[in-house]
């Protein structure tokens, strides 16, 4: 059953068009990762969501209802934590926290208590004197401790240093275990890929792909450098290998995530002696697949 759905969804600002046909789909229980690069469309599609912004065309529905004429409905069961977040300041956190929690009805002090800890935040401070990753925390404690059926998370851990990334993606995991949907945005695909089901990539205002991550890994490649006791034969011959080039003593290149497990294996034949890899990035991926084949595609899919 889906909880959220976008169908052929365009919004122009004046002459410019931000989203261009989109269609999302999020289902009971899932994260969804909403992936793109800044500009993409990602706010725009989550402030139509949300009922701030008119769609010009299209339709959007959250847990069956218009996201437009059904807001206030909508709105007590769903959190949303958006990527820069504005708080009154001079209340202090705690006060913000509350507030937020109340106004969707829900009155949860031992949660709130455990999450505050968890975080780290000091909710005693006014807000004026809170860093951005702070301001970030407080959001997040009030989304996670509101008792939401769908959570709207916009870039939300953009402020927040590696340790509390860890914390905000285990509430997720929670979030998800006690059965709640979670559609989360961002444009770092390997910050999202352990947390989500399945992702949708935007770009432009168009979604590009949409599937799980194992569906989408076939686009993926994995950058290696290797060092090896004897030098490397038959390497650019393999399948699934490209970019090779020479950096001092050791290989350089990429691998098709899929020809890994082959490439490794022909490699180590030679001794290896030092290997290091870096995981695929979002921008690889768009560089690649757009290469040669022009900008105005025709939507989802026909990527591969
Ligand atoms: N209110 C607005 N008026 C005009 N252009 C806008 C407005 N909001 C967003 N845009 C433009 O729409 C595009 C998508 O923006 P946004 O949805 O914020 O991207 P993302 O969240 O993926 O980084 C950008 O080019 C942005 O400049
Ligand atoms: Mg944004």
């Amino acid at each position: 059953m889906s909880v959220l759905k976008v169908t052929d969804l365009t919004k122009q600002f004046g002459k410019f068009t931000a989203l261009d046909g989109v269609n999302l789909e999020v289902r009971e229980g899932e994260v969804f990762g909403f992936i793109g690069p800044n500009g993409a469309g990602k706010s725009t599609t989550i402030r139509v969501l949300l009922g701030i912004l008119k769609a010009t065309a299209g339709e959007a529905t959250i847990f069956g209802k218009d996201v437009w004429s059904d807001a206030v409905e909508i709105h007590k069961r769903i959190a949303y934590v958006p990527g820069d977040v504005n708080l009154w300041p001079n209340l202090t956190g705690g006060e913000v926290i509350d507030l937020f929690v109340k106004l969707r009805g829900g009155n949860n002090k031992s949660r709130r208590e455990e999450l505050i800890k968890r975080f780290e935040l000091d909710p005693s401070k006014k807000c004026r004197t809170y860093s951005k990753g702070n301001r970030q925390k407080v959001a997040l404690v009030a989304a996670f401790s509101s008792d939401a059926d769908l959570y709207i998370l916009d870039e939300p851990t953009s402020g927040l240093d590696p340790l509390m990334e860890q914390v905000f993606q285990q509430c997720v995991l929670e979030a998800k275990q006690a059965g709640k949907s979670v559609l989360l945005s961002s444009h770092i695909l390997s910050e999202v890929e352990k947390l989500c089901d399945r992702v949708g990539i935007i770009r432009q205002g168009k979604i590009i792909e949409t599937g799980s991550l194992s569906e989408l890994r076939h686009l993926t490649r994995t950058n290696l450098v290797v060092e090896t006791k004897t030098p490397i034969t038959g390497l650019r011959e393999l399948t699934g290998v490209h970019e090779v080039e020479t950096r001092d003593q050791a290989l350089a290149f990429q691998v098709d995530t899929e020809e890994l497990d082959t490439v490794v294996k022909h490699v180590s034949q030679f001794g290896i002696t030092k290997l290091e890899s870096a995981p695929p990035t979002l921008e690889d991926l768009f560089m690649r697949h757009y290469e040669g084949k022009g900008q105005t595609g025709t939507g989802a899919g026909g990527l591969s």
